[in-house]
């Protein structure tokens, strides 16, 4: 059984992205600049956007962090979206999710600028996906693939079982692992809530997404032997052992699956750290112009 350290991939692509920004700047490029929107004070989305604007420090971009309280009103964020669109030296932003219940996140990521989307939550971005186009692909598929492509494991014909259809990685990453690519070229089945015996597609699966965001869902006996397991599960658990009061627990029984795989992701240290760098990617890319 191979862990997969996306700790230390994640870490060897921020050196890549820090040398590239270097380079960019002494030929007397564009310093690539991410701004983000959060709205409100929930805890999860501000630890996330504080780490996203500390990585952008720490890679030599330019940020820009824009607050607002709870109560404001679609139109100021909309009206704040279309600034952001016209404002050239920003390259690419983001608006964190979820937003409160009287804003309409479909018109917000509607009215981003799908040039400028690097979460890659636009429809332009997600049906240029689906077809095979240059685009921005959102963070958490992004890291999936990059894992498996840099762990140099086999996908082309294998059966590859997404459990979970979110917007944000259920649907992207089988999209992803369904593309005639590399990695790619599997045969993928979707399964979720309302899926009558889950079990049976995971034993005859040879690779497993697990993104329902249910801990510790995927069991030792629902698994075959070598299959190779993702786990994209990142659910806060209450813990007096940590500092913060709380632990990130998987989809994955780790302790009954894990001797079963052939490669699996840990929680914490697999696909998490990978998602922060994927955005990073994105925000490189856009300020490079090269997809769009
Ligand atoms: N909320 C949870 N994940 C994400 C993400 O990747 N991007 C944004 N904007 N919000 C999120």
């Amino acid at each position: 059984m191979t862990l997969i350290d996306g700790k230390a991939i994640a870490a060897q692509i921020k050196s890549e992205i820090a040398e590239e920004v270097k380079q960019i700047l002494k030929s007397g490029g564009k310093r690539p600049h991410l701004a983000a929107v959060l709205v409100g004070h929930d805890g999860g989305s501000e630890t996330y956007v504080a780490g996203k604007i500390r990585m952008c420090e720490e890679l030599g971009f330019k940020s820009t962090l824009i607050r607002y309280e709870e109560n404001v009103t679609e139109k100021e964020l909309l009206e704040k979206i279309v600034a952001l669109n016209n404002t050239p030296d920003i390259d690419g932003f983001i608006v964190q999710l979820p937003l409160p219940k009287h804003i309409s996140e479909y018109k917000i990521i509607e009215t981003i600028d799908y040039r400028k989307d690097v979460d890659g939550f636009h429809p332009v971005n997600v049906g240029r996906m689906t077809i095979g186009l240059p685009c921005f692909v959102s963070a958490t598929p992004a890291g999936i693939i990059e894992l498996l492509r840099r762990y140099n494991i086999e996908t082309s014909g294998k059966n590859c079982v997404v459990l979970g259809r979110s917007n944000i990685v259920g649907k992207p990453v089988a999209t992803l692992l369904m593309q005639k690519n590399r990695p790619g070229d599997c045969t993928v089945t979707v399964c979720h809530s309302r899926t009558v015996n889950i079990e049976k597609y995971c034993r005859e699966a040879d690779i497993i997404i697990a993104a329902l965001g249910s801990p510790g869902f995927l069991k030792g006996d629902m698994v075959k032997e070598g299959v190779v397991v993702i786990d994209v599960g990142t659910t806060r658990v209450p813990s007096p052992e940590t500092k913060s009061g709380f632990k990130l627990k998987g989809d994955v029984a780790f302790e009954e699956v894990a001797p079963k795989c052939s490669y699996i992701t840990p929680v914490p240290g697999g696909v998490g750290p990978m998602t922060i760098i994927s955005l990073m990617n994105n925000t490189l890319l856009a300020s490079k112009k090269v997809i769009y």
